[in-house]
């Protein structure tokens, strides 16, 4: 298996072998790749090399498990992880119809990440609040009762968010650049 990803990778190789420590003399292949992919957000090839290396088996092996369970993803989410419920509850509440808006909106299918890398989207199982059926959790928060007005609501939310952050991060490149100018001519004078 070749690495073609960025230099973020060097981070998460280290983050896979500082997880692994932690099943020194375990085998259990599913949990160490869940670990792997608990701490990361998602499996990368990585950390599908090195439990082949630690359980001494072939890639091609742990390749084949991890792609037979629907629980991995492969691709690194979005800076905003969205998470579509489809449990039992969820679907009779039509959740279907919210994950079609959340679709419609972010102009992806689920189980992929916009081009700016700001959301992904996933459909998941009973996430254990069916009294709020439908449900989507947004970055492990968990929102109820959801409708497509609802998407829009929070959408519109984390737009203005990061119209703020973005504001508030050329305010202070402007403080920095200013006092650097100030301190540059105190000291030519
Ligand atoms: S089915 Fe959606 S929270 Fe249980």
């Amino acid at each position: 298996m070749k690495n073609e990803r960025d230099p973020d990778s060097k981070d998460e190789l280290k983050i896979v072998k500082e997880t692994l420590k932690n099943w020194e003399g375990d085998k259990n292949m599913i949990a160490m790749l869940l670990s792997i992919q608990d701490h990361l957000g998602y499996l990368p090839e990585e950390g599908m090399i090195e439990v082949a290396r630690y359980l001494n088996i072939s890639e091609t092996t742990i390749y084949g498990v991890a792609t037979f369970y629907n629980q991995f993803r492969f691709t690194p989410p979005g800076k905003n992880h969205i998470q579509v419920c489809m449990g039992t509850a969820c679907h009779v509440k039509r959740g279907n119809i919210v994950l079609e808006s959340w679709e419609r909106r972010l102009e992806i299918k689920e189980g992929e990440v916009t081009e700016d890398r700001e959301f992904s989207l996933e459909r998941v199982n009973c996430v254990g609040c069916c009294v709020l059926a439908p449900v989507t959790v947004i970055n492990k928060e968990v929102r109820g009762q959801m409708d497509p007005t609802k998407v829009d609501g929070i959408l519109l939310k984390y737009q203005l968010g990061k119209e703020d952050e973005t504001k508030r991060k050329k305010e202070s490149e402007s403080r920095t650049e200013e006092g650097c100018k100030e301190s540059n001519d105190g000291k030519n004078s």
